[in-house]
């Protein structure tokens, strides 16, 4: 049933009329003014409560002192506290006696891939399958040694680390360009193609055998399987840190390399360094 709409003779206008509809000027409903003014009073309490008023540097704090970083500083020092115990026998732990340890060694796995991905997939690649120049740590190919204590040691220290310098990995692949003459590094070349089981000409891998036995046998070993404690790669096994293409394998003789990892002491904890290196060993097979 429609309503007739109450006549308000006594109610002002606005002046306003469209058409003959006039537009009568009724007060707002009391109680939409009170409610109205409540959220004024509460914008004001909570600009003051809490973090608010932007200012050059921030802004406001706030009565009340909160703030998100707070409420994260606070989870993460659940967490830290949570795993203080697992953290200081991680830290103390002897890595080769984990397996003894079924529960610290999955702590250590699960943090130490957590690790890899924040301070390592930059450079080995997230899946830890590296790319050139950045070794794969998912094969069993080690350049330094592969059993936990090595990848332990290669962490802590790094390898040609310029910020560890008396105690990171050292070993230099020199650059051959000016040293032997230009039959002696194609023929070289050849020899080291020949190495690894690649299409080669034989009477050249033949005389760069002679340049390989006078110039390399002492990084590389007699036979080309490498020498760790020099961190001199495997020649025999057809994987590759710089690339397989003669082009590649040429310019690492030429120019000679010298990868740099990081050595981690100074900025990851002991916990972090054994966690991420229980990562790593278990990726590999582990030795
Ligand atoms: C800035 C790049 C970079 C970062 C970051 C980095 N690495 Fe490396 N890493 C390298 C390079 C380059 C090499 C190879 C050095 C060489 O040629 O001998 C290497 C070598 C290694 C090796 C030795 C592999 C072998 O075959 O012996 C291990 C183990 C390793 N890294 C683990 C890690 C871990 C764990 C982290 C993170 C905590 C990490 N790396 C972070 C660049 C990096
Ligand atoms: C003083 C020690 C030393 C001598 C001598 C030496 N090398 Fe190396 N070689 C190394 C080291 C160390 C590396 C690894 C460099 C790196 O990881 O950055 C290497 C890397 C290489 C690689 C790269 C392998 C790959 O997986 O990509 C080739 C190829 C190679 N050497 C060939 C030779 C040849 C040929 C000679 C002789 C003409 C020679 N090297 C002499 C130490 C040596």
């Amino acid at each position: 049933m429609a309503r007739k709409p109450t006549e308000k003779k006594d109610v002002p206008t606005t002046g306003h009329e469209w058409d003959g509809i006039q537009e009568y000027d009724n007060p707002m409903p009391r109680w939409w003014v009170w409610v109205f003014y409540a959220t004024i009073v509460w914008g004001i309490g909570y600009t003051i409560a809490y973090p608010a008023w932007p200012l050059i540097n921030g802004a406001t704090p706030g009565l009340l002192g909160w703030s998100s970083r707070g409420d994260v500083a606070a989870e993460i020092q659940k967490f830290t506290d949570m795993n203080a115990d697992l953290n200081a026998r991680l830290a103390s732990a002897d890595l080769t006696a984990l397996d003894d340890d079924p529960a610290l060694k999955n702590y250590a796995v699960q943090y130490g891939r957590a690790t890899f991905a924040t301070f390592c997939s930059q450079c080995h690649g997230s899946g830890a399958a590296g790319a050139k120049g950045y070794p794969n740590l998912l094969d069993n190919d080690w350049l330094w040694g592969g059993d936990i204590e090595a990848i332990h040691t290669t962490v802590t220290y790094g390898i040609r680390s310029p910020d560890a310098e008396d105690d990171t990995r050292m070993g230099d692949m020199p650059a051959w360009a000016d040293v032997l003459e230009e039959d002696e590094l194609a023929n070289v070349i050849e020899y080291v193609v020949s190495l690894a089981g690649g299409e080669h000409d034989t009477a050249m891998a033949e005389e760069g055998k002679v340049v390989f036995e006078d110039n390399c046998t002492a990084c590389h070993g007699d036979d080309g399987s490498g020498i760790r404690e020099l961190g001199a790669p495997d020649l025999t096994d057809a994987i590759w840190l710089y690339g397989s293409s003669r082009e590649d394998i040429a310019e690492t003789i030429r120019d000679g390399r010298a990868g740099v990892m990081p050595n981690w002491n100074t900025k990851l904890s002991e916990a972090q360094i054994s966690a991420v290196t229980a990562y790593v060993h278990q990726l590999g097979g582990g030795e």
